[in-house]
């Protein structure tokens, strides 16, 4: 089967998704049946391009990483220039949608339009961005199953590491009561830090210059960040929409150097956890530092490592741990869903 996609926003993700494209063309089309076709390339800041028959996926990494903009793909016959976000879902021949477009989180926008027109022209979108999902996850849902298309978005949680994926299908058959998780890489890189005798300050620094903190590292140490992901993951594997507003959200700033130190010395840590329970049906979330026993395995995470437990009725509990967040991992969830999409085709 060829897949003709189309990338809306081409940053660091949708490129790292691009570059695996070409590198694993082999292996995808031969264990997948699966190519992949890069068909358009929209970006506010970079420019557009779309051919119908397709891109040279490698010319297309090399003329961004020299110039920073796709448009100055040679031009060639049948190259269109210029096309918007909405003129490429709407008037070129992808079938599919990646969508990795800078969101602003308090309004998901303009994902949501994104995502919304891609499924109203019955195109399948997979997407990182978590403010959809967040915010808009029932009512865009609903427009993916009217008009019969995908919706994959397996990188809003833990990127590459499948916290939405391995529950539903590997764990199927359970009722998940609690999930506990380290769903963000900053706070917890910044707590680790502190126990190793770092200020909050220095170790927030050094967070941002590794690049784990969002650009305003207000929503990773706030809690926000966490609160977005507690929230997909209750509309996803709880079947309850809780707006993130309503979740109650605290953050890590007020944890003071003698705090983690004295956790240290009782044999505890501070972890920043989102968690999500259910009990007689009704679903509450939350996000605070809680103070962990050093024999609870999530206690053990440290550094930007994220991590998720699930409280299973039947499987008891189910520890998941990796990234969650990269590059190329993130790229990969992308790649997963892309995957996911081919084999439910295939099997229908
Ligand atoms: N800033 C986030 C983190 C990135 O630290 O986990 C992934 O959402």
């Amino acid at each position: 089967m060829t897949l003709n996609i189309a990338f809306i926003g081409f940053g660091g993700v949708g490129q790292a998704l691009a570059d695996m494209l070409f590198k694993q063309k082999d292996r995808l089309s031969g264990e997948h049946g699966l190519d992949i076709k890069v068909v358009a390339v929209t970006d506010m800041m970079k420019g557009a391009i779309y051919h119908p028959d397709g891109l040279d996926i490698q010319q297309l990494l090399n003329v961004v990483h020299q110039t920073n903009r796709v448009d100055t793909y040679p031009d060639q016959s049948g190259l269109i220039k210029g096309l918007d976000s909405i003129e490429t879902i709407r008037n070129t021949n992808a079938d599919m949608i990646v969508e990795v477009t800078f969101t602003d989180v308090e309004t998901g926008q303009p994902a949501i339009d994104h995502i919304k027109t891609a499924f109203q022209n019955k195109k399948s979108v997979v997407t990182t961005n978590k403010g959809p999902v967040a915010l808009a996850y029932e009512e865009l849902l609903e427009i993916a199953k009217e008009n019969d298309v995908y919706w994959g978005f397996e990188g809003t949680v833990m990127s590459g590491t499948p916290a939405l994926r391995m529950p539903i299908t590997a764990l199927a058959g359970n009722e998940i009561k609690e999930i506990r998780g380290i769903l963000n890489g900053t706070t917890n890189y910044i707590l680790s830090e502190m126990e190793q005798g770092f200020t909050y300050e220095d170790a927030l620094q050094k967070a941002q210059n590794l690049g784990y903190a969002e650009a305003d590292p207000t929503s990773d140490v706030e809690g926000y960040d966490a609160r977005y992901k507690a929230a997909i993951l209750s509309h996803y594997l709880m079947e309850t929409p809780i707006h993130p507003k309503n979740i109650l959200c605290n953050g890590i700033s007020n944890i003071t150097g003698e705090m983690v130190q004295q956790a240290k010395q009782d044999n505890k840590r501070w972890k920043l956890l989102a968690r999500i329970t259910k009990k007689n049906g009704e679903v509450n979330a939350t996000v605070k530092p809680e103070l962990l026993d050093s024999s609870d395995p999530l206690a053990a995470v440290s550094g930007p490592t994220n991590a998720i437990m699930y409280k299973c009725d039947l499987a008891g509990p189910i520890l998941l741990t990796g990234a969650g967040a990269g590059l190329v991992e993130t790229g990969y969830a992308l790649l997963m869903d892309l995957i996911h999409y081919h084999q439910e085709k295939v099997r229908v």
